[in-house]
């Protein structure tokens, strides 16, 4: 049904040739994805600030790796060094040391521009706050994301269309932002992370400001997207319920992993 949101080959850059053009109707199995490689890989990554002429040690040797079609939570005490990672794993940032490789592409050894680039093609941003644009419409949100990913314009109505419908949401498309409950809002946020068919989607507590059946609904949005969509989320809570759904729990005490 949803077939056109399996991702196609945009990037410009350097990839695994393995990983590219899914053949409709195939499993990744059959056309060779292999499940067994890691989609990012973080080896003995440290962040550490300048504050006030001193180094404050932030991240201090992470190792971390992600899989295709995973749901991966990091949890974690407010100041534990959730966010800083996340920014690293999705090359808004670079490492102190260590390295972050995103499908081969070396986000440790790369500029902006490149880890730009690659960013707008292949991965997906949702925040805690939302981050819509007010006056826009949640189709007009939507679409403004495919704009930024240099998607051709003959494709944005029905990409628009069709994530919008995804999350729930075909009903509410000309609505704005103020006129969205919270948990639509997150949900149109959602449609838009995922508009450009990235295989990795970053949510930075997206569930933080939503009440519980709300927070379920994005969870349950979530949990299709990773069965249906090719892509792996990686977000952080602080929620003990919805750790239950992930297949994996990293833990993270003062910025380092705890079993
Ligand atoms: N740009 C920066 N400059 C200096 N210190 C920073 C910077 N970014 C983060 N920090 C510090 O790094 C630590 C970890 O911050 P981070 O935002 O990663 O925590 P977090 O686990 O996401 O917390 P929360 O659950 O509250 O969101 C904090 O002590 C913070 O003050
Ligand atoms: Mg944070």
């Amino acid at each position: 049904m949803l077939s056109w949101l399996r991702r196609e080959t945009t990037a410009d850059l350097p990839r695994d040739p393995k990983e590219d053009e899914p053949v409709a109707g195939q499993s990744d199995a059959i056309r060779g994805v292999s499940q067994n490689k890691p989609l990012l890989t973080v080896r003995g990554v440290e962040r550490a600030f300048d504050v006030g002429g001193s180094k404050l040690r932030v991240l201090k040797g992470i190792d971390l790796e992600l899989y295709p079609n995973q749901l991966i939570m990091l949890r974690g005490r407010s100041g534990s060094g959730k966010t800083t990672l996340m920014n690293l794993m999705g090359g808004l940032d670079t490492p102190t040391a260590g390295e972050i490789v995103f499908q081969d592409r070396p986000f440790h050894k790369w500029g902006d521009d490149k880890r730009t680039e690659v960013r707008r093609k292949d991965i997906g941003f949702i925040f805690q706050a939302y981050a819509l644009m007010p006056l826009l419409s949640a189709y007009e949100n939507v679409e403004l994301s495919l704009r930024m990913a240099k998607v051709p314009r003959g494709e944005w109505k029905s990409r628009v269309t069709s994530c919008l419908e995804l999350v729930g949401l075909g009903k509410r498309m000309h609505h704005r932002p103020f006129e969205l409950s919270g948990g639509e809002q997150q949900r149109v946020a959602i449609a838009k992370a995922i508009a450009h068919r990235p295989s990795l989607l970053l949510a930075d507590e997206p569930t933080a400001e939503l009440d519980s059946q709300m927070a379920a609904q994005v969870m349950q949005v979530f949990k299709e997207i990773v069965a249906t969509q090719n892509v792996t989320i990686c977000m952080t809570t602080h929620d003990p319920t919805i750790l239950e759904v992930a297949d994996h729990v990293y833990e993270m005490v003062d910025g380092v992993f705890v079993s």
